[in-house]
């Protein structure tokens, strides 16, 4: 399969990436803006995978102005895509009134706006079928707890919940499928950075092959569905 996962540095897009790059015959573009941290990726997957086919592309998903330069170079590896998982995502955590404009255009960039243009411009690639995965959070999940300092984060995120939804119905019988997983916390430079000393109930490696086999595997069975991927009860 030929699979996109952006902020494939560190965290879980790090560690669905290797997942990914582990099974069988697959090809990956691994999406972010720190190069040493991608070749750090491409160099794990080949150790667990001589034949692991990993491409890391440098690009910063809130340049929303740039993103022609970053299809031609995704059509440099590849003709078709069978899974996009957009991953990358900001979370600045602040009260409310303390946030700057930029705090705010950030966050809304990367986690609502990037996915809306990746998926928008890579449409055209899209063998059918394909699977396009957006990784929101509880956060914006809605009747979900709500966290101060959370609320421009979760409100993006619960876009992307919402994008997911009316693109399913938009490309409905196309053979295009959009699904989007809510996850919990989990423990990664995240989640340190903005809840120092929280000890979340997932680690960035398991939560990571859940998602690479929905991913991978599940566009069978969902469409349009916004999934919590949590132990507690929203
Ligand atoms: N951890 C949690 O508890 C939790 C809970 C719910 C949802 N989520 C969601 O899960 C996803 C992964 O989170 P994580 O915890 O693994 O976060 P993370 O450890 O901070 O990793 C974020 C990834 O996104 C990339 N990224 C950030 N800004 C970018 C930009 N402008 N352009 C391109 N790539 C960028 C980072 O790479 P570079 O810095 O190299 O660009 C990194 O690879 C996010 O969407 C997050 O909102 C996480």
């Amino acid at each position: 399969m030929n699979i996109i996962i952006t902020g494939a540095s560190k965290g879980i897009g790090f560690e669905v990436a290797r997942k990914c790059a582990a099974l069988g015959d697959n090809n990956i573009i691994a999406i972010a803006r720190t190069e040493e941290r991608l070749k750090n990726l491409k160099s794990a997957c080949i150790r667990e995978n001589i034949q692991a086919h990993l491409y890391p592309v440098v690009f910063d998903l809130e340049k929303l102005d740039s993103y022609e330069s970053l299809i031609k170079e995704i059509k440099n590896h590849f003709n078709e895509v069978d899974v996009l998982i957009n991953n990358a995502g900001l979370l600045i955590n602040k009260p409310f009134e303390k946030l700057s404009s930029s705090d705010i255009s950030r966050m809304i960039q990367l986690n609502l706006s990037a996915p809306v243009h990746l998926i928008q411009s890579i449409i055209p690639l899209m063998k059918k079928p394909c699977h396009v995965v957006n990784i929101s959070s509880m956060g914006g999940f809605q009747g979900s707890q709500k966290f101060p300092g959370l609320a421009i984060y979760s409100a993006a995120k619960a876009g992307l919940a919402s994008l997911t939804e009316c693109l399913a119905e938009e490309y409905k019988g196309s053979g295009l499928s959009f699904n989007c997983l809510a996850i919990g916390a989990t423990d990664t430079e995240m989640l340190r950075e903005a809840f120092p000393g929280y000890d979340a109930p997932f680690n960035a490696s398991d939560i990571a092959e859940f998602i690479a086999d929905f991913a991978l595997n599940k566009y069978k069975f969902f469409n349009g569905k916004i999934i919590p991927v949590t132990v507690s009860t929203p």
